[in-house]
């Protein structure tokens, strides 16, 4: 029996996802790096110290996150914090009167189906605990209060990633799992390019909600344990 608290942090081999899962092992909590790559991902926990591994977990194939949990499910019993951080697309510079249909539809399978399928997949688990922390990391790019024109896949799939959030807390609401949305702001990584934060601040707001205490906030949109508009 592991008596150490499980978390899993989709997209971990790079980036955010990576950082988060390293200060997530930092804290003693035992690490799955969720990878589409298992050989990137086995390659990125031998870079981390305490107990971090990878694990199969393309989160845009029907399958995998029912695979995925059950395999958690047989060798842990339960999942203490569940990270659904993998996205793809940020396409700024597009505009959605010009729509790539094919970006779209692939944003909203990863950022928006990927991260449903593994809640789902992934709830039962999380309550099994009592103590569960869902985080979806999220972008202030879905906030409907500042939505503005430019990257029409990637701030309309944060934005139905927002309302899932929404949804979750409410369905889990009572069950001790805490549901949040959190932007870790601008971050220097593959995705964000250079000249923003550096990973560890944008992971450290994440880790934040993922260890809330139980009386913490569910089912809000937070940068750095602060609140955003919606
Ligand atoms: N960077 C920023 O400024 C910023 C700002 C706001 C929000 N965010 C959010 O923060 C999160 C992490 O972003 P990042 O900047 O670290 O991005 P990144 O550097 O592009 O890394 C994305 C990660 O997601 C993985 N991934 C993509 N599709 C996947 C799939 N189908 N299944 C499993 N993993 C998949 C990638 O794996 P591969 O290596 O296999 O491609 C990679 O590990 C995202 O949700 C992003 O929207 C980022």
């Amino acid at each position: 029996m592991n008596t150490h608290k499980v978390a899993l942090v989709t997209g971990a081999n790079r980036g955010i996802g990576l950082e988060t899962g390293r200060q997530l092992a930092a804290l003693g909590f035992t690490v799955l790096l969720g990878v589409r790559d298992l050989a990137k991902g086995e390659a990125a926990a031998k870079g981390l110290d305490g107990r971090v591994e990878a694990i199969a977990l393309d989160v845009a194939a029907p399958d995998a996150a029912a695979r995925a949990a059950d395999d958690v499910q047989r060798r842990f019993g339960r999942l203490d914090v569940l990270i659904n951080n993998a996205a793809i697309h940020y396409d700024t510079g597009s505009r959605a009167l010009q729509a790539d249909w094919t970006v779209i539809r692939e944003a909203f399978e990863t950022n928006v189906f990927g991260a449903w399928r593994v809640a789902a997949a992934f709830a039962p688990l999380l309550g099994a605990g009592g103590h569960g922390r869902l985080v979806n990391v999220s972008s202030e790019g879905g906030s409907l209060a500042s939505m503005d024109a430019g990257a029409p896949a990637y701030s309309t799939s944060k934005a139905t990633l927002n309302a899932l959030t929404r949804v979750l807390a409410a369905e889990l609401r009572g069950s001790g799992v805490l549901v949040n949305a959190i932007c870790p702001g601008w971050v220097a990584t593959d995705m964000g390019g250079p000249g923003g934060r550096p990973v560890a601040q944008g992971a450290a707001g994440i880790v934040w909600a993922a260890t809330l205490p139980d009386d913490g906030p569910t089912g809000g949109f937070f940068r750095d344990g602060k609140r955003l508009p919606w």
